[in-house]
C-alpha cells in the first residue's frame, strides 16, 4: 500500500487542522429529520443550520470524516465501485475563507501531501445560468496554481451545482470538481473518459426556495472528498474491494468458501455484497442512535441489507452466520476510527446472528414457495401457448404470491423482485401494495371484533392497558431519563397512549429495550398489589404519580414488584402475565418537550 486508511485519515485532517480548522469528529449516520432523509447523505448535512447563518460553537473552519449512508445504488452493489456505506471527508468555512484560499488549499493537498502531477489534474467550474453567474474567478484563480487552462472546463448546473435533492430550504451553490486520471500512466488522457472525480469544493452562497434560489448573508465552502475512492485512487487500485479496509474481509470470505475472489464472476460479486451490506449493517447497530432491524424506516433498510447479505452468503456455499465473522473484521478495521463499534462489539454480532437465525429459519421454506410461483408460471405458459400460438406468456409474479413471501416468508419485496429477475420476472407492486393494505385492514377489523365479544373482554383489555401503562412508565425511567413524568395517558380497547417529558424521540434501539423490560416484567407474571395509603405515606414509600388529595385522604398504590410503584385509581390486571405481549407501535411530538407513544398488546 503506498498509503493507508489510517494515514489517509491523519493526512486530512492535519492538512485542515494546520489551517487553523477544529475537527469536530463525526456524528451519527441517522438524519436528524430536518431534511426528510433517513440516513446522512453528505457530510454537509448535518451542518446545514450553521451553513444557513447560525454560529457553530466551535468556529467558522471545520473539518471531519463523516460516514454516510446511500442506499439508492443498492442494486449496483456488487460491481467494483458501489457502496452503501461510505466516508466523507470534509472541511468547511463559515462564512470565513472563500475561493481564494480553498481553492489554493485543495491544490496544495492534491500536488503537495498527496503526490499528483498537477500538470494532470483537471477542474471544472460553473458555467452559470439564471440563478448563479459564471463561475471565472475561480476558473482564473486555478489557472493562477498553475493548473493548464485546457485542463479547466465550464460545465452547466447538471454537473457543477451542488444541492441535496428534492429538499427546499436547504444550502447549495456552484462547485468546483477535481479530476484526476484513472490510470496516471496513460499518454494523453482524454477528459472525462479516462478521468474520475476525487472531490469537489461547493461554494455554499445560496438557499434553494420552492421557487428559485436566494443569496446567503454568509459565503461559505463545503468540501467534500470521498475517503474510499481517494483510498483506492492514491493506491493505483480500480477495484474498491482491494483497500486495507475491505482486503481482510475479502479474504475471511475466501477462506471460509475456499473460493477466490480474483477469479472475479459470480463469487466476486457475492463476496463484494456480503462484505459492503455487513460494513453497512456494522455501521448502523453500532451507530450513536443505534439501528435495528425492523419492518420499517431505517429499520427496514437494515434489514433489506442484512437479508440481502445472507441469501449471497448461501449463494457462496455459505450460511449467514458467514456475516459474523465479517462483521468482526470490520469492528477491528474501523474500531480506532469508531471506538463505540468496538465498545458495542457483542452487541452488533448478537444482533446479526439473531436476524441471520431469524431469517434463515424461513429462507429455505420460501426459496420452495418462490420456485413453486416460478414453476407454475412457466407451466401455463407451457400450456397455453400449446393451445394458442397468439399466446402473451406471462412474466410477472403477482402481487399476493410476493406478499405471501413477505409475510410468512420475510422476504423483502426487492429481495422477491432481485430473485424474479433472475428468471426474467418481474413483481407486480402495486398488488403488492393492495395485498399488503387488504392485510392491514383484516387484521384492524379483526382487533375491533375481538373487542366487541363482550364487555367482560372490554374491560380486561382495558385493565391490562392500564397495568401495561405502568410498566412503560417504569421502563421509560429506566431505559431514558429519570426525569420522565406522565403528561397524559388515554387507554381504548386497542392501544395504550402515554405522553411524557422527553426532548427527542426515542432511538429503535431504546424502543427495544423498553419492550423488553416491560415483557420480561410481563413473562415473569408479576403480581398486582393495591395498597391504600396516606398520599405522605406513598410518596415516602417512593410511589410516583401526580395526583392531588385532601389532607388525610387515602389513595390507592399499586405496586408491580420492585419494578413499578404508582399511585393510581386502578383497576388493573391481577397479575402481569396476561397482558400478552408489548410493542410500541408509533411515536409522536405533542407540543415542545412533549413526546407520545402508543403501544399495544398482542
Ligand atoms: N456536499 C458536497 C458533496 O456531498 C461536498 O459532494
Amino acid at each position: 500500500m503506498k498509503i493507508t486508511s489510517k494515514e489517509l485519515r491523519q493526512k486530512w485532517l492535519s492538512f485542515y487542522e494546520g489551517k487553523g480548522h477544529v475537527n469536530i469528529g463525526a456524528v451519527s449516520l441517522i438524519g436528524d429529520g430536518s431534511t426528510g432523509v433517513m440516513f446522512n447523505v453528505a457530510g454537509m448535512q448535518p451542518l446545514m443550520p450553521y451553513l444557513l447563518g447560525q454560529k457553530h460553537p466551535k468556529g467558522t473552519r471545520l473539518c471531519n470524516i463523516q460516514g454516510c449512508v446511500r442506499t439508492v445504488d443498492i442494486d449496483s452493489v456488487g460491481d467494483p465501485s458501489h457502496f452503501t456505506f461510505f466516508e466523507m471527508m470534509g472541511n468547511w468555512s463559515l462564512g470565513d475563507y472563500f475561493k481564494k484560499e480553498k481553492t489554493a488549499w485543495t491544490f496544495e493537498l492534491l500536488t503537495k501531501v498527496f503526490g499528483l502531477d498537477k500538470d494532470k489534474l483537471c477542474s471544472t467550474v460553473f458555467e452559470g445560468n439564471e440563478s448563479a453567474p459564471r463561475d471565472n474567478e475561480t476558473a482564473e484563480l486555478l489557472k493562477g496554481l498553475g493548473i493548464k487552462p485546457e485542463h479547466i472546463f465550464f460545465l452547466p448546473k447538471s454537473d457543477n451545482w451542488w444541492e441535496l435533492e428534492g429538499t427546499v430550504g436547504t444550502p447549495c451553490g456552484p462547485d468546483n470538481e477535481w479530476f484526476y486520471p484513472l490510470n496516471p500512466d496513460k499518454a494523453n488522457p482524454v477528459f472525462p473518459d479516462d478521468y474520475v472525480e476525487i472531490g469537489n469544493d461547493v461554494y455554499m452562497q445560496y438557499k434553494k426556495t420552492a421557487t428559485g434560489y436566494e443569496p446567503l448573508d454568509n459565503k461559505n465552502v463545503d468540501t467534500g472528498f470521498g475517503f474510499d475512492r481517494m483510498l483506492l485512487f492514491l493506491n493505483g487500485l480500480t477495484d474498491g474491494y482491494q483497500t486495507d479496509i475491505f482486503r481482510p474481509v475479502i479474504e475471511g470470505l475466501e477462506k471460509a468458501s475456499g473460493k477466490n475472489y480474483s477469479e472475479g464472476g459470480e463469487n466476486a460479486k457475492c463476496m463484494r455484497i456480503i462484505a459492503d451490506h455487513t460494513r453497512t449493517a456494522v455501521m448502523l447497530i453500532g451507530d450513536s442512535q443505534g439501528v435495528l432491524p425492523s419492518n420499517t424506516g431505517a429499520g427496514y433498510i437494515l434489514r433489506r441489507l442484512m437479508r440481502r447479505a445472507i441469501r449471497y452468503c448461501r449463494q457462496l456455499g455459505l450460511s449467514g452466520e458467514a456475516m459474523l465473522g465479517a462483521a468482526n473484521t470490520f469492528i477491528d478495521i474501523y474500531g480506532e476510527a469508531y471506538p463505540l463499534l468496538t465498545q458495542k462489539r457483542a452487541y452488533i454480532l448478537e444482533e446479526i446472528k439473531k436476524e441471520a437465525d431469524k431469517f434463515e429459519a424461513t429462507l429455505v421454506q420460501g426459496m420452495k414457495e418462490f420456485d413453486k410461483c416460478v414453476t407454475s408460471i412457466a407451466r401455463k405458459n407451457e400450456f397455453m401457448s400449446k393451445s394458442n400460438p397468439d399466446y402473451v406468456k406471462e412474466t410477472e409474479i403477482n402481487g399476493k404470491q410476493a406478499f405471501r413471501l413477505y409475510d410468512t416468508y420475510g422476504f423483502p419485496l426487492e429481495l422477491t423482485e432481485e430473485l424474479a429477475s433472475e428468471m426474467d420476472l418481474t413483481v407486480d407492486r402495486k398488488g403488492f401494495d393492495a395485498a399488503f393494505e387488504e392485510h392491514r385492514e383484516k387484521s384492524r377489523v379483526l382487533a375491533a371484533g375481538q373487542f366487541k365479544g363482550g364487555l367482560e373482554s372490554h374491560s380486561e383489555n382495558a385493565t391490562n392497558y392500564h397495568t401495561a401503562t405502568h410498566l412503560l412508565n417504569a421502563a421509560l425511567k429506566l431505559v431514558c431519563s429519570s426525569d420522565i413524568q406522565q403528561k397524559g395517558s388515554n387507554i381504548n380497547e386497542e392501544r395504550l397512549r402515554f405522553d411524557f417529558n422527553f426532548p427527542r424521540k426515542l432511538t429503535e434501539e431504546e424502543v427495544a429495550k423498553v419492550e423488553g423490560l416491560v415483557n420480561e416484567q410481563i413473562k415473569k407474571d408479576v403480581p398486582v398489589v393495591m395498597k391504600e395509603m396516606s398520599l405522605e405515606e406513598a410518596k415516602g414509600q417512593g410511589f410516583v404519580g401526580v395526583f392531588e388529595s385532601k389532607y388525610g385522604e387515602k389513595v390507592k398504590t399499586y405496586s408491580i414488584g420492585e419494578f413499578s410503584k404508582e399511585i393510581c385509581g386502578g383497576p388493573h390486571a391481577p397479575s402481569t402475565g396476561r397482558l400478552g405481549e408489548f410493542k410500541i407501535v408509533k411515536q409522536e411530538n405533542v407540543s415542545a418537550g412533549i413526546k407520545r407513544i402508543k403501544a399495544i398488546l398482542k
